[in-house]
């Protein structure tokens, strides 16, 4: 089994923290770790120290390399994509060096960089009961089971069971709004899509073949005329330009038939956003998580960030606040998702 670890986004609702230049994945928001380094050594535990094959943009190759190397990791490979096309030819990439590198058609373990998981056992449970259905040519899914009506994940409505842990997907919905999240989490069918997957390298190729045609033969060329050097693989650009930007799960995922799902309860998050971040940052009795220099009075359930100047608070609930050398956020906390139009709002003034 092949660990393939997505490190491309730019994670832009954790804005001003998270830049493009220097995104959320290598910053050590949880912990003395990256997200990044957590998830190599998260991939290295699932599937017995195989080194992972990792896909993210040129412009951060050294970091990839540096954050390997102090935590002493080697990799399959570090697929290099000359501009950001999403997930889908980040992930057909993969499969197609997985494909030339080990004949044998290695089973591929999709883990994007941005995961925290606490329960590295359920974890790993999962993953084995993910397995078998793989083997045998399905396209597997990880579902977690939703807590609260979130906005910022996709859904995947589950079917009949199919096998011993796994069910068929009926539908696949990207971030619904609201009312539609509420309406499935009192429904009791549906997942959150992890966005991790489980499945065959030829199976991915062959599945995205069918809806994405022009996708797959773009990647191929970009593959075949890659320039390698040590573990770097540098996409060639011009076939990778040819690309659709897409997400694998509007690219495939929503429109495969042998999709399956196997639940995951293994405390999942996915750091996207700053209401996300404060779930899982340990917090004081008044429900506040503060770092750096902080002073806070009569203030609840805030995340409240100094990147170095000091920073005050009087009478406040459910905000986020941070602040960095060039940008100050102050934020309703539940309103996060809209962080993204900021940055949109930024760039288009640029
Ligand atoms: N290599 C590469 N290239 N990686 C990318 C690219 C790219 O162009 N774009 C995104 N990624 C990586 C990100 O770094 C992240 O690790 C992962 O792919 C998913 O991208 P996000 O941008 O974080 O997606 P999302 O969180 O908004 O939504 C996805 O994940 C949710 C759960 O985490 C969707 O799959 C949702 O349906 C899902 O619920
Ligand atoms: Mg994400």
């Amino acid at each position: 089994m092949l660990a393939v670890i997505l490190s491309g986004g730019s994670g832009t609702r954790l804005w001003p923290l998270s830049r493009r230049a220097y995104p959320k994945q290598f910053i050590d928001l949880i912990d003395t770790n990256s997200l990044l380094q957590n998830t190599v050594a998260r991939a290295l535990e699932v599937t017995d120290n195989a080194p992972p094959l990792l896909v993210c943009n040129q412009e951060h190759r050294f970091f990839i390399a540096e954050q390997l190397r102090q935590l002493g990791v080697g990799a399959a490979g570090i697929l290099l994509e000359p501009e950001a096309k999403n997930t889908a030819p980040a992930i057909a990439a993969a499969a197609a060096h997985a494909l030339h590198e080990d004949e044998s058609d290695p089973v591929l373990l999709v883990m994007p960089a941005d995961h925290v998981i606490r329960d590295i056992a359920a974890f790993k449970a999962a993953v084995d009961i993910a397995r078998p259905a793989a083997e045998a040519g399905k396209l597997v899914t990880f579902g977690i089971v939703p807590a609260v009506p979130e906005t910022g994940y996709g859904y995947i409505h589950r079917g009949e069971e199919t096998g011993a842990g796994t069910y068929k997907v009926r539908q696949f919905v990207e971030k619904p709004d609201l009312e539609t999240a509420c309406r499935y989490l009192e429904q009791g069918d549906y997942y959150w899509n992890s966005g991790m997957f489980l499945f065959k390298a030829s199976t991915l190729l062959g599945q995205l073949e069918k809806f994405e045609p022009d996708m797959v033969a773009a990647v191929g060329d970009a593959y075949k005329q890659a320039h390698k050097d040590l573990d770097f693989i540098r996409l060639e650009p011009a076939g990778f330009a040819r690309c659709r930007a897409e997400s694998i799960d509007y690219a495939l995922m929503e429109k495969a038939d042998d999709v399956v799902v196997v639940p995951l309860d293994a405390q999942w998050n996915d750091i996207g956003s700053w209401s996300a971040i404060w779930d899982v940052a340990e917090k004081d009795a008044r429900g506040n998580c503060s770092i750096g220099d902080v002073i806070s009075h009569d203030t609840t359930n805030s995340y409240l960030y100094s990147g170095g100047k000091l920073l005050a608070t009087v009478g406040l609930d459910n905000i986020v606040a941070i602040e960095t050398d060039d940008a100050v956020l102050v934020a309703d906390k539940d309103r996060v998702q809209d962080v993204k139009a900021i940055v949109k709002a930024l760039e288009t003034s640029d």
